[in-house]
């Protein structure tokens, strides 16, 4: 049966990124891949051209397709709107709509890239590790929030951190599950010395650990494991942590694999639908200049193609793809090293469907 995808390209850089993953898609679907694609407006461009960043018809091309694909939202020109209209909520508001509580982000290092991080190559080769984010609840989405007046005529803004045990265990589950497919160690991120949100999820993750005996389950605070990434990163296998900071983690995590232009993303339901989308944003300094590097959008695909339309083999193709190009010494901007080629987007998307 036809698989459909619903392409969401986005502002900044999005459009470009997207466009090259879509040409892998392309190229995957001449091979005899059964899947159709449609396009809708999200983030700034969806506001400029509706007035809303989440579209009705958005919503719905997301509701009905199989799968999504998300570029990135935001930039400088629609920064001063106000919160409830801003890109960022139209990405909000399509993972909550969709129910995508799981955000897996992978930091895999090509060893291709050991020199383009920033970390000695010896802390991050090898590295391979799974963050997984809770992504419908927490500070994010709690209530009340906003910025209220207060008796003395000053302002203050507040927002409130909120856990149900039912959202911890469902966020719980799939990372113990991911876990016993790979090293079988997870790492819970809280600051259960200080938030009682976070010290109930500690407890439910004790709880939960008793369904899985055979995953080792450690906690750490988050302040802690910021610097744990940086100092010793291979020491985790998969990490799970509140939606704020699977947000800050996760971008930390994304310098140890060379670039934060490398790091895919999958967020899921209940039933493994999902949207995939790069973790990095839209990059609104560097649009529309060929410059931005569309390997974490491309590898978005694989993750597709692995966890909604199950085609593992042909992810692995994709992946593959992406080595044997950085094999061959081709380096967007920002991965760039002396002694290799430095490409533009387009050029790094025609040679990742070429090694395909
Ligand atoms: C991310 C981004 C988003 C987030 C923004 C754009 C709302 O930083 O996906 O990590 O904070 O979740
Ligand atoms: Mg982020």
């Amino acid at each position: 049966m036809t698989k459909k995808i619903a392409v969401l390209p986005g502002d900044g850089i999005g459009p470009e990124i997207v466009a090259e993953a879509v040409k892998v898609l392309e190229k995957l679907a001449q091979d005899g891949l059964d899947i159709e694609l449609e396009y809708g407006l999200i983030g700034g461009a969806a506001y400029d051209e509706t007035g809303t960043p989440l579209p009705e018809h958005t919503l719905a091309i997301s509701k009905a397709a199989d799968a999504v694909l998300l570029g990135a939202v935001g930039g400088y020109k629609w920064e001063s709107l106000d919160i409830s209209v801003r890109p960022e909520k139209g990405l909000l508001g399509i993972r909550s709509e969709l129910n995508l509580f799981a955000n897996l982000r992978p930091a895999i290092l090509y060893p291709q890239l050991a020199d383009a991080s920033t970390l000695k190559p010896d802390v991050v080769a090898g590295l391979d590790l799974m963050i997984v984010r809770e992504l419908t609840g927490g500070i994010y989405f709690g209530q009340p929030r906003g910025i209220r007046e207060l008796a003395n005529g000053e302002k203050q803004g507040f927002n409130t951190l909120v856990y149900k045990q039912s959202e911890i265990n469902r966020i719980g589950k799939v990372a113990f599950e991911i876990a016993q497919k790979r090293g079988g160690k997870l790492c819970s991120v809280d600051k259960a010395n200080v938030l009682e949100s976070t010290e109930l999820w500690r407890e439910t993750m004790i709880a939960l650990s008793a369904d899985y005996p055979d995953v080792e389950l450690s906690h750490m605070y988050v302040d802690n494991a910021a610097m744990q990434l940086v100092r010793a990163p291979k020491q985790f296998d998969v990490m799970v942590t509140t939606n704020m900071f699977g947000d800050i983690l996760s971008d930390c995590a994304s310098m140890l694999t060379g670039s934060i232009g490398m790091l895919p993303s999958a967020s899921l339901d209940e039933d493994g639908k999902g949207m995939y989308e790069p973790i990095h944003g839209s990059a609104p300094d560097i649009a529309g200049q060929n410059l931005a590097n569309p390997i974490a959008t491309i590898l978005s695909v694989a993750m597709m193609l692995r966890y909604t339309l199950d085609q593992p083999e042909i992810a692995k193709r994709i992946e593959n793809a992406v080595s044997k190009v950085l094999d061959d010494g081709l380096r967007t901007s920002d991965i760039y090293s002396e002694g290799m080629t430095k490409v533009g987007t387009a050029e790094m998307g025609d040679a990742i469907v070429a090694a395909l």
